[in-house]
């Protein structure tokens, strides 16, 4: 049986960053669920799919293609053939996603997908409903959060580090409106699992966080 690592949080928590690390220490693979539901949200943009339209959404979910391949242990997702790792990281495509992640005909199939990952091989999973809903069993779940403020100051420094233009309080603005769509909504909405782990980051570095991640999988071995 695979081991699986659930990492779930809301928005800037620092999922990626962590997962990716103990995905590396442990020789697990690292798979990275938000950029599928991204991916999904590049082709309704594309599309010109209105986020409020259910029914279109869920009629071009049919049309839609998400394969993940690694490349130098990296994550590469491919929308209908087309390697879109990169674009998908634009705000505008994390806001489209975080809309159309709430409609069922759209995690189903993601679901679905990343369930056969995590069949497959050792995985850290990291997401919004990895440990109540994708993978129920995970043998570690962790709850990673930290405050909105903290959140937005790495998101700044993150898209000021890559030359992006950006806005504090715009951002700050965002992270509130996703985190309020993610925990509100009817599907899988974004909650700490019960037998899930609390990791407040704030006033963490990342070390400390992966220690203490890792900590928690050397006691269930
Ligand atoms: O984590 P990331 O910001 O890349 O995720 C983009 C959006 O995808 C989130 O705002 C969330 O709405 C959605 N998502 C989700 N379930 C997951 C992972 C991401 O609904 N497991």
């Amino acid at each position: 049986m695979s081991f699986n690592i659930a990492i779930d949080g809301p928005a800037g928590a620092g999922k990626s960053t962590i997962a990716k690390k103990i995905a590396k220490e442990l020789g697990f693979v690292y798979v990275d669920t938000g950029a599928m539901y991204r991916a999904m949200a590049l082709y309704f943009l594309r599309s010109n799919i209105s986020n409020e339209d259910e029914q279109a959404i869920s009629r071009a979910s049919e049309n839609v293609e998400i394969t993940i391949q690694y490349e130098n242990g990296e994550q590469q997702v491919f929308l209908n053939g087309e390697n879109v790792s990169g674009e998908i990281r634009k705000e505008e495509v994390g806001n489209m996603a975080s809309k159309t992640s709430g409609y069922g005909q759209v995690r189903k199939k993601l679901v679905e997908l990343q369930q056969q990952l995590a069949k497959k091989a050792d995985v850290v999973m990291d997401g919004r409903d990895i440990g109540t809903v994708v993978l129920p069993d995970a043998q570690v779940k962790v709850y990673l959060t930290a405050s909105v403020a903290t959140r937005a100051k790495r998101r700044y420094d993150e898209l000021s580090e890559k030359g992006q233009e950006c806005n504090l309080e715009k951002i700050e603005a965002d992270i509130e409106q996703r985190d309020y769509q993610d925990m509100h909504r009817e599907n899988s909405p974004l909650r700490q699992a019960e037998d899930a782990t609390l990791v407040d980051s704030s006033n963490m570095s990342i070390e400390e966080v992966v220690a203490a991640i890792k900590k928690l999988y050397e006691d269930v071995c």
